[in-house]
Order: structure tokens, then sequence, then C-alpha cells
């Protein structure tokens, strides 16, 4: 998995690479059907897409991305894909060390990682700990992981600092909330992309999405490879960002790229 520069996208504006990139990875339940298989047959090759998707990220230098692997709301699916999910997940990492190392990339978690089997955390622990690190992009794992889930962790850690008479009930602002969240160290999305046609939020991000770009395809995860990923990254540079403002008062940059 060698890393290519940049210049293998002259499509691309360099000065407008999203930093931060989530994908909610939909549609390899779909897609195994498809085949005529069960649905984990659809996982296995979404670790195609999954390889695929951190790679064109580092080689295009996108700083940060999160994708959502297991959400609080998946442990409702059958036992044996909740089982087999988990074991492709350990596998999964023990198997691509060697490459996030090569290739510099870091691994994080957001979620509920206490839910998670004992195997798989101590698989994530210490891939953590080995890639610790590294620079060049973070690879953030959502795994038991929900928006609302951790807006109300972070609403609970807030109200127990309030109760002991860590912070006051007036000072509590935009940035009590996103340093009490499990993204707290990371920037918010520039880019969110789902794959498979649906077209929701399903529970991910919630708050900080706030003003991501989102862009959608009808590719299915297993299928979803670094051309289709490019194909989103080209829509987003087209996008005027205006958080709030007028055009008119947007960064010559941006307006720039928007023209190109
Ligand atoms: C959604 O498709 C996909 C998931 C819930 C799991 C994603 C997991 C992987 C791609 C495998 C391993 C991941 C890592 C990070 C190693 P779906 O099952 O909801 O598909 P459907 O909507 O077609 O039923």
């Amino acid at each position: 998995m060698a890393i290519e520069p940049i210049s293998e996208y002259p499509q691309l504006n360099p000065e407008r690479i999203p930093e931060h990139v989530a994908i909610i990875m939909d549609g390899n339940g779909r897609w195994a059907k498809q085949q005529g298989h069960m649905r984990i047959f659809g996982h296995k090759h979404g670790v195609n897409a999954v390889r695929n998707s951190v790679e064109f990220a580092a080689e295009i230098g996108v700083r940060y991305l999160t994708l959502y692997a297991f959400s609080t709301e998946n442990w409702n699916r059958p036992p044996l894909e909740i089982n087999a999910l988990m074991q492709l997940l350990v596998d999964t990492i023990e198997k691509e060390l060697p490459n996030l190392m090569k290739n510099n990339i870091r691994l994080k978690t957001i979620g509920n990682r206490s839910q998670l089997p004992k195997r798989c955390q101590r698989q994530l622990e210490e891939t953590e700990k080995a890639t610790e690190n590294n620079t060049r992009t973070t690879l953030i794992l959502a795994l038991s992981y929900s928006g609302r889930w951790d807006i109300i962790e972070a609403v609970k850690k807030i109200s127990s600092d309030v109760q002991t008479g860590g912070i006051k009930v007036d000072d509590i602002n935009e940035d009590t909330l996103n340093n009490a969240l499990n993204t707290a160290a990371y920037p918010n999305p520039d880019l969110l992309i789902r794959t498979s046609g649906e077209m929701r939020i399903s529970n991910f991000l919630l708050w900080e999405i706030a003003y991501s770009e989102i862009h959608f395809t009808r590719v299915l995860w297993p299928d979803f490879r670094k051309e289709h990923f490019l194909e989103a990254v080209l829509d987003y540079q087209k996008r005027e960002r205006r958080f709030g403002k007028t055009s008119d008062q947007i960064e010559p940059v941006q307006k720039g790229a928007n023209t190109a």
C-alpha cells in the first residue's frame, strides 16, 4: 500500500482539501444479497473499501478520517452478525497494523468501548499504542457510537462539574460541550459522505456536523473506491461554505476554488 503524491490527482485543489472527512459506510448487506451471499460477506468485502479510503485520505492530505463502523443501534442486529463483525474488526486491525505504520497513520476510536468484547478492546488498545506517534492521518473508528449517546454522556459530565462547583450554569457555552464530547480532540468534519443511496444521518456525529458539507452516493460500501472518494472531494471543493455569512463575505481562496 504505497502512498502516491497528490500530483496523482491534478483535478484536486490542494488548498481546499477537507481537513476531516467522516463516512457512513452503508450497503454491505445489500451488496452481499445482490451476490446471493450472507450479510457478513458484504462486511468482509467492505474491508477493501476501508483500506482504499484510508489510503486515499492519506494520499491527498486529509488529516482526520472518521468511519462509522458500528453504531449503538447495531447491537440490535442478530448475534451471529454482531460476533462476525467484532471478529472482522479484530482481524482487520491486527492485519493492517504494518500498513498503518508504513503509511504513518494513527488509530483512534470514539464510542462506548467498554461495551465491545474484551478481545476487541485489547486489540484496539495495542494498535492505538503502536500507532500513537504516527502523524500523517488519524483514522477514527466510531464503535458502539451514536451522536445522542455522546451528547448524553457530555451532559452528564457537565452536570457533574456544575454540581461540584467546577463550572457555573451561565458559563456553559459551545466550547463546554465540544470539550466534553468523545470528539473533543478533533476538528468538526468538513465533509460527510454516505454510501448506498440512503439520505439520512443515522445518529452519527449529530453535534459535529452542524456545518459539514454532505455528499451522498449510490455506490454500495464494498464497491467504494478511490475514484468515488475523489468524486466526493471534488463535489466538496465546488461548495461555497458560508457558515451563516453572505456570499460576499467569503474568503477569496474559497471563491477562487469555487470557479476553478
Ligand atoms: C453498514 O452496512 C455497515 C456496517 C454496519 C458495518 C461496517 C463494517 C465494515 C465495513 C467492516 C469492517 C470495518 C472496519 C473499520 C475494519 P449494512 O450492513 O447496514 O448494509 P445494508 O444497509 O445494505 O443492510
